[in-house]
């Protein structure tokens, strides 16, 4: 048995040792605002915007406040993959470069996943335990994203807020 275990865990760490030489993913991480930034448009509270840096922007901005661990792979990986689909879902720091009907139901889903507690993942709240929003946070961040979207029902005509229906 002391044999097994010392075989067992001597080629867990001959794996994990070989693992680090996989290349890491390139650091979502740009040195200046965008330009479509979604604080460029619509009014971000400070307050609000506090949230969501600490809920959703590692993984829905062009910008990740990485942790130590994300040095060490197999995580490296698995970080990288999930920004990089967060931010194919959803990128506020790209949010003015969507067409206006994209911006209303991007919107619309940071709603439906803030208050069905899809969003942020459990996967990041067990890890980033002040990202784990209490009822107040939820209800200030769906409040603020019904009041932008409200602000583009003022603006743009219904028919421009309704995506066309994809053939899937
Ligand atoms: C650890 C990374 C991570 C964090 C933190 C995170 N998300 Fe996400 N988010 C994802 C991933 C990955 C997806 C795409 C896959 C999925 O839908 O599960 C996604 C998808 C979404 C979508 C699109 C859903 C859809 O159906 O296309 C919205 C909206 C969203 N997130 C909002 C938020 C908001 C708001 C927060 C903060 C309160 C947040 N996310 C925090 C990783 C994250």
């Amino acid at each position: 048995m002391k044999k097994f275990f010392k075989y067992f865990f001597g080629t867990i760490a001959i794996l994990l040792l070989l693992a680090q030489l996989y290349p890491r993913p390139v650091k979502n991480e740009s040195a200046t605002v965008s330009l479509n930034d979604i604080g460029n448009k619509y009014p971000v509270p400070a307050n609000v915007e506090a949230v969501l840096k600490v809920a959703c922007y590692d993984c829905h901005t062009s910008n990740t406040v990485y942790p130590w661990y994300s040095k060490i792979q197999p995580v490296s990986m698995w970080l990288g993959n999930h920004i990089k689909d967060g931010k194919r879902h959803l990128n506020f720091s790209e949010f003015l470069s969507y067409r206006i009907a994209k911006q209303y139901h991007k919107l619309e889903e940071v709603e439906e996943t803030v208050e069905e507690g899809e969003m942020p993942l459990s996967s990041y709240t067990i890890i980033h335990r002040d990202a784990k929003l209490t009822e107040a946070q939820k209800r200030l961040l769906i409040e603020w994203s019904r009041s932008v979207r409200d602000s583009l029902k003022t603006t743009y005509p219904a028919d421009s807020l309704v995506l066309p229906k994809r053939k899937k």
